[in-house]
């Protein structure tokens, strides 16, 4: 990573991709802040979630491919559109090509995922055992969903919160995630449910190093 890029503090944090479309989203959620409980800020940042996921010509054209050097795997690309620089918001873009599939995964935050462009199908599991065993996780599937461009749904964990989407259109689907924490940056959890195993997880963005990336360069 550190050889391959030079990482600028512009291209770091804050507006990544600076459209009016992401500003208006961002904006609201700054407006929202003082509400501490999650659900009434997430009812209160659809609307302008969904206006971002019908409108078009805001996503750079290089953010509309996956990427071949993924850590998601699969060249899965995630993209930062949006990152506050204290990690308690991140907006970001999930390119997966057609028939590819990310690992199963948690985001460990609060906030709204939708469809931009193609098509995902969901697998969401619940988690059985206590969570005291940090290398084990029994789970068992809690539902499937299919998601076409525009449908969203808002996410609290740890309800729902352990997934994994495959992309069933021909094209790459492009997923739109607005988290209440740096999601790619942060260590969170893959797990393996016929297995049984859960292991650490950092993301990482294709296009911003995360703190001890930009500390090692
Ligand atoms: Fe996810």
């Amino acid at each position: 990573m550190c050889d391959q890029h030079h990482w600028h503090e512009h291209d770091t944090f804050g507006f990544l991709v600076d459209a009016p479309a992401i500003r208006r989203l961002i904006d609201e959620v700054h407006r929202q802040a003082g509400i501490d409980d999650a659900a009434e800020r997430i009812e209160r940042l659809k609307p302008a979630f969904a206006t971002l996921l019908a409108s078009d010509g805001w996503l750079p054209d290089e953010y509309t491919h996956g990427d071949a050097a993924s850590r998601m795997g699969d060249g899965i690309g995630q993209y930062a559109l949006y990152r506050a620089d204290d990690g308690s918001l991140c907006l970001f873009a999930l390119v997966v090509p057609p028939g590819a599939a990310t690992p199963v995964h948690d985001h460990l935050a609060w906030g709204l995922v939708g469809i931009y462009k193609g098509e995902q199908h969901e697998t969401v599991y619940r988690r059985l055992d206590d969570g005291h065993d940090e290398k084990r996780a029994l789970l068992e599937v809690a539902k499937e969903q299919t998601l076409r461009p525009g449908e969203f749904y808002p996410l609290i964990p740890p309800v729902d919160d352990i997934h994994y989407v495959r992309t069933t259109s021909a094209q790459p689907s492009i997923s739109i995630h607005l988290l209440a924490n740096d999601t790619a940056c942060v260590w969170r959890h893959k797990f393996e449910p016929a297995a049984g195993t859960v292991t650490p997880f950092r993301s990482g963005y294709a296009n911003a190093p995360c703190e001890q990336e930009a500390v090692d360069r």
